[in-house]
């Protein structure tokens, strides 16, 4: 089956290239992907799968129908660009102003098309059913939500993804057991003090002053009452307070993002960030609100799923093209929202170039991608997929 597969991967790989370019010529906002959920869904269509648009705001979903197996596999790809001007002088660069695939969620669409692509080519119903997700608003980490919230992981047993990686040479891919990314949730916090004179401290409370110390004692709390096993990134982004040089501010916000990968740690986090500011504040009679939101939890990778996906990627790409990946990233990805539903796992597929220096990382304006990856990312993920009805029902 594996020649079959790799016959089809190679007669449609020009098609593929011409795909991945359309779309990376076309990229879209999170939340807006109109055009690309259009041309998702007509490619789709002509291999004939069952496609529901609309899901999730703009994403798509389609079904390839299998036989008398119950269980329903999950495919995802996510479609958005990002407001980034892009900076490579490429024939098919983005022809939007200021927006770009920067990520390579053009790649991910590609590949999720391939896979249905050959799935269907294969002519022989698979044992179950085969599920495609294409969402919206990754950037965002809110269109995992919005597909879930319209039911698209009903009956789902697991679920596979992947994403690019620049380090990681074209044509390999990266494994990862266990977490692969970090939780990572918003926090807000609200110091107010009292307003007064600026050569009359003593009779304010001064909410920047405060601040300042809330910031700095955070950051030395992690480093000395935290597990350093277990990582904790806490970045506050944005300050804002003060009206006046002369004139003591009565309240500060601070905003900033946290980051975590053990779901303990992350479950603490609330409560202790509040008691490190409540230690700061109290003292100096200043008041304080402490809000924490939990945005998208770790991508942790199914053990089974995830060793199914190294097994298929080594006989499909070759051994030399699997590597392991021994350290998880701080980053975040809304597919762990899925992984709330059922068991899934993530790969790294590599589009780094062999012959270059340098290969920028994404999210940067001259990021760019080996396109040879298409390939290994069908290969592996359609292999995968296939073998995956050869695991021991639920
Ligand atoms: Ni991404």
């Amino acid at each position: 089956m594996l020649s079959q597969i790799r016959s089809i991967v190679e007669a449609i790989s020009p098609r593929l290239i011409e795909i991945r370019r359309h779309i990376h010529s076309h990229p879209e906002l999170s939340g807006q992907e109109y055009k690309t959920a259009a041309y998702v869904a007509g490619v789709l269509s002509s291999c004939g799968l069952r496609v529901q648009e609309l899901v999730g705001k703009t994403g798509v979903v389609a079904e390839l129908p299998g036989g008398e197996d119950s269980r329903i596999l999950a495919i995802r790809a996510d479609m958005d660009g990002l407001p980034i001007a892009e900076r490579v002088d490429l024939p098919f660069a983005s022809n939007q102003a200021g927006i770009m695939h920067a990520c390579g969620h053009d790649v991910h669409t590609t590949v999720g098309l391939g896979v249905a692509m050959v799935l269907a080519q294969l002519g022989l119903p698979l044992p179950g059913t085969t599920r495609f997700l294409f969402q919206p608003a990754e950037e965002t980490a809110q269109g995992a939500r919005w597909m879930i919230e319209d039911g698209v992981m009903a009956g789902v047993s697991a679920v596979l993804g992947l994403h690019v990686y620049p380090s990681v040479p074209a044509r390999a891919i990266g494994i990862r057991y266990g977490a692969l990314t970090a939780a990572a949730d918003d926090l807000e916090i609200l110091i107010v003090g009292e307003s007064g004179h600026g050569a009359r401290p003593h009779e304010a409370i001064d909410a920047i002053w405060i601040a300042s110390q809330v910031v700095t004692t955070l950051q030395q709390a992690i480093s000395r009452t935290q597990n350093p096993l277990h990582p904790i990134v806490l970045t506050i982004g944005q300050i804002q307070g003060g009206r006046a040089p002369n004139v003591i501010a009565d309240t500060v916000r601070l905003l900033g993002t946290v980051r975590s990968l053990h779901p303990d740690t992350r479950n603490h986090l609330p409560q202790w960030i509040e008691s490190v500011v409540a230690g700061v504040c109290q003292p100096y009679g200043a008041k304080y609100e402490v809000h924490y939101r939990r945005g998208v939890p770790s991508v942790f990778n199914d053990p089974t799923l995830t060793e199914l996906t190294a097994r298929c990627a080594s006989e499909a790409l070759g051994k030399e093209y699997l590597q392991i990946i021994h350290e998880p990233s701080l980053g975040a990805e809304d597919f762990s929202l899925y992984l709330e539903h059922a068991p899934g796992t993530m790969f790294r597929l590599g589009v780094g170039f062999t012959d270059r220096a340098v290969n920028y990382p994404l999210h940067h304006p001259k990021f760019e991608v080996d396109e040879s990856a298409i390939v290994a990312g069908v290969l592996t993920m359609a292999y995968t997929s296939y073998r995956y009805w050869q695991l021991p029902g639920a």
